[in-house]
Parts: C-alpha cells; sequence; structure tokens
C-alpha cells in the first residue's frame, strides 16, 4: 500500500481552497459590519465630488476586521475613481520610523520601477522635499492607510506623525487624507493637541463581535469551502464563543474553524466536532506562545525566564523586585551584563502586551501599591521554549535564591496564593482602575 493513500483527499469533504478560511484572503463581503463601511464610504466619497476626505481614526481590539475592511473599501474606492485616486498603504509595525514610512509613501505612489528610492541612504528631508514633489507632481487624491499607527507613536512620539502631516499641508495641488488604523484605545490621549485635532476628525469604532456575529461570519467563510453537514453545529458554535470570548477576535474564530477542518481532513475523520476544535485550540495557542516566544530579544527572554522561575518557586503572585533580583541572577549565571530595573519593568510590560504576562497594582498597606505579576500559561512549556534559545540552553538556576527576602509578602496578604489570583485578577478587570 502506498505510504500516502491514508492522506489521500478523495474521502475529504472539502469542496474549496482552505486557504479562503485564512487572514490573507479577502472576502467579497464583511457580515456585521455594514454600518461601519458604510461610514468610511460616505468620508472618502468625498472625492468623487472633488473635495478632500477628513482624515479617520479606526479604533477597536485586533480580529475585529480594521484591516480587512479599509483594505476591501479603499479598493472600492481605487475601482470606483482610478483616475482620481491614489492609495498607499503602511504597516507601521513592519515601517516603525517617520523615515522609513516616508521613504514607503514615495514608493507606493511612483508606479515606475526606476522611480523608486533606496530604503537606506537619503536624508530625511531630501526624502520629504522629493515626497512633496511627487505628490504635487500630479493632481489627485491620496488615501494613506496607516495600520498599526499606535506603533508609530509608541517608538517616535507624535512628532512623527506631525512630519507626516505637514507633508500634506505642504503639498498644495493634490489633496491628501489620512487614514489611522490602531487597537490602542487611548490613542487619542498619547498625542500631541496639535496632531490630535487633525487625525480624529472622523473616528469610527469596530466593537468587537459577539459569538451569534462570529458564528454568522464564519458561515459565510465556510460557504462553497465544504460538503453540507460535514461541520457539527456545536463546533461552530464552539469556534464562534472561543473568538467572543476573546474580545471578539474573527481572526481566532476564523483560524480556529480552519485547524479544525484540516485536523479532521488530515486525520480522516467524517466531519468536524468539538473535539477537533478543541485540538485545533491546543495547537493555536502552543503556536501562538511558542513564536511570541521564541520572537522575543535576548533580554526579554531572560526576563521571562526570572518571572517563570521566580514563579515556580514561590507559587504566589511575584512581585517586580524579586523578578528584578532573578534576572540579575540568571545575567550573572549566564555572562550577560544585567540592564536597569527601569528597563526592566518596561520589559514586562512588553510582556504583558504579549499576553505572556499578567500584572495588576494593588495597594498594600505599608508596602504601599505594589504591581503583582504572574506568568500567564504553563511554566514548564515556556522554559522549554525559552531554553531553545542556545544562549540561555545551559541555564541550571544556580544562583537562584530558593528563599526569598520578599517572602514577608506572604504575611502582609496572606490571600495572595496563586489559587486565588484569578478572583483577584477577575475583579481588578471588572472594576475602574482606582485613582489613589
Ligand atoms: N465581518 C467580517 N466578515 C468576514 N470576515 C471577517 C469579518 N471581520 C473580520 N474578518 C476576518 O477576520 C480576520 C481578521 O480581520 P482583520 O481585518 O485583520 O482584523 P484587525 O485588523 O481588526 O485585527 C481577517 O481574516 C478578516 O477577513
Ligand atoms: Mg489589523
Amino acid at each position: 500500500m502506498n505510504l500516502f493513500s491514508k492522506y489521500s483527499t478523495e474521502s475529504s469533504f472539502l469542496t474549496g481552497d482552505l486557504e479562503k478560511l485564512s487572514s490573507s484572503y479577502m472576502p467579497d463581503s464583511f457580515p456585521h459590519r455594514e454600518s461601519e463601511i458604510d461610514h468610511m464610504v460616505k468620508v472618502l466619497s468625498s472625492i468623487l465630488r472633488d473635495m478632500r476626505p477628513s482624515n479617520m481614526l479606526i479604533y477597536g481590539k485586533t480580529g475585529t476586521g480594521k484591516t480587512s475592511t479599509t483594505s476591501f473599501v479603499v479598493s472600492m474606492l481605487r475601482e470606483a475613481a482610478p483616475e482620481k485616486v491614489s492609495v498607499c498603504y503602511v504597516n507601521c509595525q513592519v515601517y516603525d520610523s517617520p523615515y522609513s514610512i516616508l521613504v514607503n509613501m514615495v514608493n507606493a505612489i511612483s508606479s515606475d520601477e526606476e522611480d523608486q528610492i533606496p530604503p537606506l541612504g537619503w536624508p530625511q528631508d531630501r526624502i520629504f522635499t522629493e515626497l512633496v514633489s511627487r505628490i504635487n507632481s500630479r493632481r489627485i487624491y491620496y488615501v494613506i492607510v496607516l495600520d498599526e499607527v499606535d506603533k508609530l507613536i509608541q517608538k517616535n512620539g507624535s512628532d512623527a506623525l506631525y512630519v507626516i502631516l505637514k507633508v500634506l499641508d505642504d503639498s498644495r495641488l493634490a489633496r491628501a487624507s489620512i487614514i489611522g488604523i490602531t487597537n490602542d484605545a487611548n490613542f487619542l490621549e498619547r498625542l500631541d493637541p496639535r496632531v490630535r485635532s487633525r487625525m480624529n476628525q472622523e473616528s469610527i469604532m469596530f466593537s468587537p463581535y459577539n459569538a451569534q456575529q462570529l458564528k454568522d461570519i464564519i458561515s459565510y467563510r465556510l460557504k462553497g469551502l465544504v460538503k453540507e453537514g460535514s461541520i457539527d453545529e456545536s463546533a461552530l458554535n464552539l469556534c464562534s464563543a472561543i473568538g467572543a470570548q476573546e474580545h471578539g477576535d474573527a481572526r481566532k474564530a476564523l483560524d480556529l474553524m480552519r485547524i479544525s477542518i484540516e485536523i479532521a481532513v488530515r486525520e480522516n475523520r467524517e466531519k468536524v466536532t468539538d473535539k477537533e476544535v478543541y485540538e485545533a485550540r491546543d495547537r493555536y495557542e502552543m503556536n501562538v506562545v511558542h513564536a511570541a516566544i521564541s520572537s522575543l530579544p535576548l533580554q526579554s527572554k531572560m526576563v521571562l525566564l526570572s518571572s517563570v522561575v521566580t514563579q515556580e518557586l514561590s507559587k504566589r503572585l511575584m512581585i517586580t523586585g524579586e523578578i528584578f533580583e532573578n534576572y540579575r541572577n540568571i545575567c550573572t549565571e549566564l555572562g550577560f551584563i544585567p540592564l536597569s530595573s527601569r528597563r526592566v519593568s518596561d520589559i514586562l510590560s512588553e510582556l504583558e502586551e504579549f499576553g505572556l504576562l499578567s500584572s495588576t497594582t494593588r495597594s498594600m498597606g505599608r508596602y504601599g501599591r505594589t504591581r503583582f505579576i504572574r506568568v500567564l500559561g504553563d511554566t514548564g512549556q515556556f522554559k522549554r521554549y525559552l531554553m531553545e534559545d542556545s544562549n540561555l540552553s545551559h541555564f541550571m538556576g544556580s544562583r537562584i535564591s530558593r528563599q526569598s527576602r520578599f517572602e514577608n509578602l506572604d504575611g502582609a496578604q496572606p490571600e495572595m496564593t496563586l489559587d486565588s489570583l484569578d478572583k483577584a485578577f477577575s475583579d481588578f478587570s471588572g472594576s475602574e482602575p482606582s485613582r489613589e
């Protein structure tokens, strides 16, 4: 028997390309985003009446359809007025300096290959002038999409946006507008007032999808992909529920469905049931955590390693001080120079953003306000992933102190054990942050 025959797709229930469920595929319709799309279309339709559209700011959590609906709307605009519009899409997570964004803009608006300017080597003011002159060379409208625009501000402050807005001011002949996309609800507050009012001429909120909406979205995206009856209703419900729980994330819900189908097809199962979805979830989470950990810079890995080791030893909420102490021990053992406690504190916040740690600040009587930290996930698994890095693979923990000098915190707050953490954290996230 041919070794591959049991993997043949003949018995499979797939009738289309599974890629259609992936996030790179552009669907031709977006259920439950009709009003947001309509709003964007209205604003951009000014172009058809020869007026510059307002700048827009699009907010919403990850996976709520911001990037895909924006590309959808913008591509329709291009189709409707090909002579009048040029679109430039920049992902600020990838291009995170004003310089690289300007270069990207210049290159995006020049059709000729030869006109492309190199990613390095030109002084910023030359790029700036070049951009203004190229924009001004044609009397058309430019729509500049700055996706993940908060990343630009995080790295460079509001000045970065100011530079870009200034380009628009200096372009007399042409008209350009910006669509900023962000998942940071406090984005506007971080902006300098000069920049804020101009970025926020129109704002559109993408609220999280609920389970029913996600179910509609998955069902819509599944059309023509699988034979009738091959996906259990309960499996569909489960994917939607997990996505809804995860801040209404359509990407996660769709990924789970795609992986579930892959599992069922590969294992020659008759259909997709809850079992496949649970397997898919385990695989998904492992992959996400693994990718997040292995992409961390070395110092962040050492801070995470310290958090993991400290948590394994103390089995309770950790405080920044003990993580820092063990981090220094790890640096000494492995022969690296430790960063300052302030940098470590920043790194802890970054790890929290990645969803690897979670922290809460509580008032601790005579200890004042204290930041408590926990590792979100299986510490053993985290350690295995961390030790894949050859810089850390010979870590033994020889200098880690068994007895933390912060141990008396237990006496101060005896209920701070790992078991009571979930409650502490849910209390914390359910209530307004205190302003003492
Ligand atoms: N209403 C919807 N209908 C169909 N697919 C959707 C819808 N909303 C989101 N998606 C899909 O979910 C995935 C994540 O969307 P994306 O636009 O990347 O989210 P965001 O940019 O907000 O993080 C993409 O594959 C997208 O096509
Ligand atoms: Mg996006």
